[in-house]
């Protein structure tokens, strides 16, 4: 539901930027309360009249000459939106909102918000690929909690075709609802999520780890503590910040994560393990650095507490979300594990997909539950694939999203 939400639009100089003006006048039609930012290049693309006729208020385009009803501009449009929308999200803007760089309305207006920001990239396809602009993206997404729709891939208004195309109004209204629908779902929730790989020592400077980034369990976690739930985030060692509002018990071994998740368990309705933990550890682990004295060493591993399928075996009420990652009969092993463990649901990852899995900002698989029941999930970005997995809890307690 739209209806009465506070949606602020910025506009960034971008040719998608016509496409502002039909999603502004959607959202109206909504019943959407909008207010439009634009960038000074904005108005060489699509001129503040169109908006404001379409918004039914005034345009702001620039810090010192503003509408003269409102106080001082970037706080009272900071303070007065719920929703943030930038679209099109030029490479300018996401590049000087990742840095802290506040010098035009629009970019001092979001970094003074607390309002939820979706971002909606638009540019050119090798733009878009610069790793500078995915440093970027990564950095609103995680430090943030920025949330990014799109690009498509397509035609492009520059000639090329690929990947940069600004998602269409009507996806980017749907998204928006989504979004709206789903936001206090949680709320009297608690969800325990792990996340990040483990680290088995070998003696103190060696271990055995993978490549988990973490990205996964800590878009779950942020977007769970966005619907209202309250969020204990168990982590092995990632470079990544935890989300706002989340309780952050950091870890390091599968053993160390046991003992956490046994803790927090039994205050916990929902359990999300999407940890890579490690299966073995050393059979010992040395307290001094090991020496070089042989040509050849060889390794004693030992198992592991499975924690997800201890957890299986005293699962009372709650609800229990496991993941896959596997390189070959990804669907077999998934159903395999949603009774081995005793699960509801299992999200299921081809890892050796490119854009899926470990150390990716996206993701693919499938959703499968105890049921029967499966579902495709194609190439997202983490945060998407985490809403939408919420989506899919949230139906099993009993709060259906769709
Ligand atoms: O059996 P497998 O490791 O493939 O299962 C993956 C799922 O089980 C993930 O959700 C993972 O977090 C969880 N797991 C666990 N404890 C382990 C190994 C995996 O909780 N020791």
């Amino acid at each position: 539901m739209l209806k009465g939400k506070r949606i602020l639009v910025g506009i960034c100089g971008g040719i998608a930027a016509y496409k502002s003006a039909d999603l502004v006048s959607r959202l109206k039609k909504k019943g959407a309360c909008v207010k439009v930012i634009m960038t000074k290049n904005a108005g060489e693309f699509i001129t503040p009249i169109t908006l404001a006729s379409l918004s039914g208020n005034k345009v702001a385009t620039d810090m010192f000459s503003c509408p003269q009803d409102w106080d001082i501009q970037h706080i009272s449009l900071a303070q007065w939106a719920e929703y943030i929308i930038i679209a099109p999200a030029t490479a300018n803007f996401i590049g000087k909102a990742a840095s802290g760089i506040a010098d035009d309305l629009l970019t001092t207006t979001v970094m003074a918000s607390k309002a939820m920001v979706i971002a909606v990239p638009a540019m050119n396809t090798n733009m878009y690929n610069n790793p500078i602009v995915g440093r970027n993206i990564e950095s609103l997404a995680t430090h943030n909690g920025y949330l990014f729709f799109g690009p498509a891939s397509g035609h492009l208004a520059c000639g090329d075709t690929g990947t940069g195309k600004m998602e269409e109004p009507t996806a980017i209204v749907e998204y928006v609802e989504r979004l709206t629908n789903a936001s206090r779902s949680y709320e009297g929730k608690t969800v325990l999520v792990t996340a990040g790989p483990t680290r088995e020592a070998l003696d103190p400077v060696r271990f055995l780890t993978n490549g988990s980034s973490g990205k996964m369990g800590y878009s779950i976690a942020g977007a769970a503590a966005a619907r209202g739930a309250r969020v204990i985030l168990i982590s092995g060692p990632t470079h990544l910040q935890p989300p706002a509002s989340v309780e952050f018990v950091p870890v390091v071994s599968a053993v160390d994560m046991y003992n956490a998740v046994m803790d927090s368990y039994k205050e916990c309705d929902i359990v999300i393990k999407t940890a890579a933990v490690s299966d073995y550890r050393p059979a010992v682990a040395y307290n001094h650095k090991m020496k070089k004295t042989q040509n050849e060493i060889s390794l004693d591993m030992v198992r592991n507490p499975d924690i997800l399928a201890q957890l299986g075996k005293d699962k009372g009420k709650r609800i229990l979300v496991g993941f896959a990652a596997e390189s070959i009969d990804i669907i077999e092993y998934a159903k395999d594990k949603i009774k081995k463990k005793n699960l509801d649901m299992i999200v299921a990852n081809d890892i050796t997909q490119e854009g899926a899995g470990f150390n990716s900002n996206t993701n693919e698989g499938f959703i499968l539950d105890s049921n029967g029941g499966m579902e495709q999930l194609t190439r997202m970005d983490k945060m998407e694939m985490a809403n939408i997995i919420l989506d899919k809890i949230a139906c099993l307690f009993g709060k259906d999203n769709q």
